[in-house]
């Protein structure tokens, strides 16, 4: 058991990514607390099967884009499981279109909810990973994050402002015991990407060396790996997940 006695917060854990993610830190003994926009049966149905690996496991509704909501969540999972060791800034959305048909509203909520999310939180448990003088924070962002993509310039940015952020948490923290680092995956099938048309899909992954999409659960590996002691000395790391394709 890599995370015995261990206890997570992952942001936008209902489905796709961040619920494999609570999974398999789950089956490593992690208690898991995650967030969500809405009580839904998909997110009542996600905590329980989180429960049936034999952790404690809540749900919360949370918008990760609102500095105070973070912070509430946060006193409230300490209250509820006695402390925290891993952050993991999960939630995230697309709007997309070409810049010049972006709207302010399209640009604005993105980089709320993808990289604001990650400040509002970081903000919240330093405090606490600096008392404890120990603390995981692993943030989404993106290989889009890297290389730009067309049709995604407000996504793009705020994955790559997670890079950066990332980067500069590493070093503002490491003195305190904290390691930070990102994953930038690549293309995953979950939810998200089925928006996309099938057409399209299909080009992307003939451009993919492994020559398919990853599953959430490959993310999820990556992440078990950061989260642990395995990865003691890894930190201000941007890890790709994404079959060769950046
Ligand atoms: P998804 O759309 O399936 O799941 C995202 C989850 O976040 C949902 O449960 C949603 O309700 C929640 N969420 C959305 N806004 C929120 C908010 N304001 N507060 C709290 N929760 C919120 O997406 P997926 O594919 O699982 O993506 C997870 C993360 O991985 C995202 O940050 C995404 O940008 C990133 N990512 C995904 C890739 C993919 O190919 N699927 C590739 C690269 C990065």
């Amino acid at each position: 058991m890599l995370l015995e006695n261990k206890v997570a917060i992952i942001t936008g854990a209902g489905r796709g990514i961040g619920k494999s993610i609570a999974l398999k830190l789950a089956s490593e003994g992690c208690a898991i607390a995650f967030t969500d926009v809405a009580l839904t049966d998909e997110v009542e149905k996600t905590r329980q099967e989180v429960e049936t690996l034999g952790v404690v496991c809540k749900a919360y509704v949370s918008n990760a884009a609102d500095f105070e909501q973070a912070h509430q969540v946060v006193e409230q999972v300490i209250k509820d499981f006695g402390h925290l060791d891993i952050l993991v800034n999960n939630a995230g959305i697309t709007r997309d279109t070409l810049l010049l048909r972006m709207t302010e509203q399209q640009w604005d909520d993105v980089i709320a909810v993808n990289l604001k999310s990650v400040f509002n939180f970081i903000h919240a448990v330093t405090p606490i990973f600096m008392r404890q003088h120990a603390g995981s924070i692993i943030s989404m962002s993106s290989i889009v994050g890297l290389q730009g993509n067309a049709g995604q310039s407000n996504y793009a940015a705020s994955k790559a402002g997670i890079i950066a952020l990332t980067k500069s948490a590493a070093k503002e923290l490491g003195a305190r015991g904290i390691r930070v680092n990102a994953i930038a995956p690549g293309f995953i099938v979950s939810d998200m990407t089925n928006q996309i048309p099938e057409d399209i899909r299909n080009e992307y992954m003939k451009q993919i060396p492994l020559r398919r999409g990853g599953t959430t659960e490959e993310v999820a590996n990556v992440a078990l790996f950061l989260a642990s002691d395995l990865a003691s000395y890894v930190s201000g790391q941007v890890i790709q997940v994404d079959g060769a394709l950046a």
